[in-house]
């Protein structure tokens, strides 16, 4: 889709484009598209530019370090580069963190976000009458299904008319975030979107999450921590899956629109480890040949975890018609490959830092 006015290809400003979803989407676009991307990240602990490094070389690409929050820099690099689509997936992003230490959280996603959509409200009125009526200009922001709180059933599905009931510091900021970005649509009539994604998954992922963090854990030995009974259940979405959608959402979404995301994967917690062990256990066998199940501890379940999340992503599929085209089976086979694949160079230059695949959010 190209931006409609010049049939130029977009301008996309990609923030958060350092870490697991962001890197994902960029690197869509410049193996896929032929829009010109700039990134803006921070490059937290969670920032990696090595899962960046496949496409950086292109010339459609481009990457500056800067805080969300710091108004004047975004200001510049708005005013340099120009976008006329923002995906704004810069975040803090992990509850156990958000639990531990929510501030992080308040500033980067409430305040972050607040500043983008200044600094996009600025950029947007400044432009030509006829720009702003016939080009696509949009502000997307990319957010949770975590927002909608638990679903207390096993039939229910989240839809975009579901209440808000955000339950820990990371949803809660996600939930405001979201209510910012709709409030500057109404009030300010900048064009916006809004996505809500149930649980991605995939290569490049930090090992604090639950997928990686049970690979690499089986990997090397160590326990395979399971909060409570392990019962709690999620809506998988392999990322690259995710990364196709936000782009429909960027280039062709109804402005004004929310859609939901998902991945019609719902597996509980303890499911998704046995098949990451049974998968190891056929393609790289423990040497005492026992199955690396062996190593599944279960320990004091999260502080206000909820129990079943579930998308239901009818609305993104008949307006925009995306499917996801992972199965759970196929998708997460690509990802403990990837992993095995990268063992030693990404997964090892993570595991330097200062993570060391320990219980967070205690
Ligand atoms: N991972 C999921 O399963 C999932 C599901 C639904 C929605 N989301 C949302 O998608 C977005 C991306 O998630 P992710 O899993 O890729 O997160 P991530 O933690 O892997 O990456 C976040 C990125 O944001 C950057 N960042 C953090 N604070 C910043 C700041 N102040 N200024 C600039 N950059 C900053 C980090 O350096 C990192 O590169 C988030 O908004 C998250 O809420 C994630």
């Amino acid at each position: 889709m190209m931006n409609n006015l010049n049939n130029n290809p977009n301008r996309i400003l990609i923030t958060g484009g350092a870490g697991f979803i962001g890197s994902a989407l960029s690197r869509y676009i410049i193996d896929e598209k032929k829009d010109d991307i700039l990134i803006v990240d921070k490059l937290t602990y969670a920032g990696n530019l090595e899962s960046l490094q496949p496409i950086s070389a292109n010339n459609r690409y481009g990457f500056e370090q800067a805080d969300i929050c710091d108004k004047d820099v975004i200001d510049k690099i708005f005013t340099d580069f120009k976008p006329n689509i923002i995906i704004h997936l810069a975040a803090e992003s992990h509850v156990d963190r958000s639990i531990d230490s929510p501030s992080d959280f308040i500033n980067t996603n409430i305040i972050g976000t607040y500043t983008l959509l200044e600094c996009f409200r600025k950029l947007y009125f400044n432009l030509p009458e006829e720009e702003r009526a016939n080009g696509r200009y949009v502000f997307h922001h990319v957010s949770t299904d975590e927002v909608y709180g638990d679903l207390e059933d096993d039939i229910s599905l989240f839809t975009e008319d579901t209440k808000y009931s955000p339950s820990s510091p990371y949803s809660a900021s996600k939930a405001s975030s979201d209510h910012l970005v709709r409030a500057w649509n109404r009030t300010f009539k900048i064009p916006i979107v809004v996505t809500n994604c149930s649980n991605n998954y995939g290569p490049y992922h930090f090992p604090e999450k639950l997928i990686p963090l049970v690979i690499l854990s089986a990997l090397s030995g160590k326990d395979l921590p399971i909060y409570g009974e392990g019962d709690q259940i999620r809506d998988w979405l392999y990322v690259d899956d995710h990364a196709r959608a936000l782009y429909k959402v960027a280039t062709a979404g109804r402005i004004g629109e929310t859609y939901n995301i998902g991945g019609h994967n719902e597996k509980k917690n303890i499911d998704v480890v046995h098949k990451i062990c049974e998968i190891l256990d056929t393609i790289k066998k423990r040497e005492d040949g026992k199955s690396y199940k062996e190593q599944i501890i279960f320990v004091k379940d999260r502080p206000g975890h909820d129990r079943r999340y579930a998308i239901d992503a009818k609305k993104i599929h008949k307006d925009l018609n995306w499917l996801p085209e992972e199965t759970f089976e196929t998708g997460i086979l690509k990802t403990i490959e990837w992993y095995l694949a990268n063992k030693d160079s990404w997964c090892k230059n993570i595991l330097d830092g200062s993570y060391k695949l320990e219980r967070l959010g205690i």
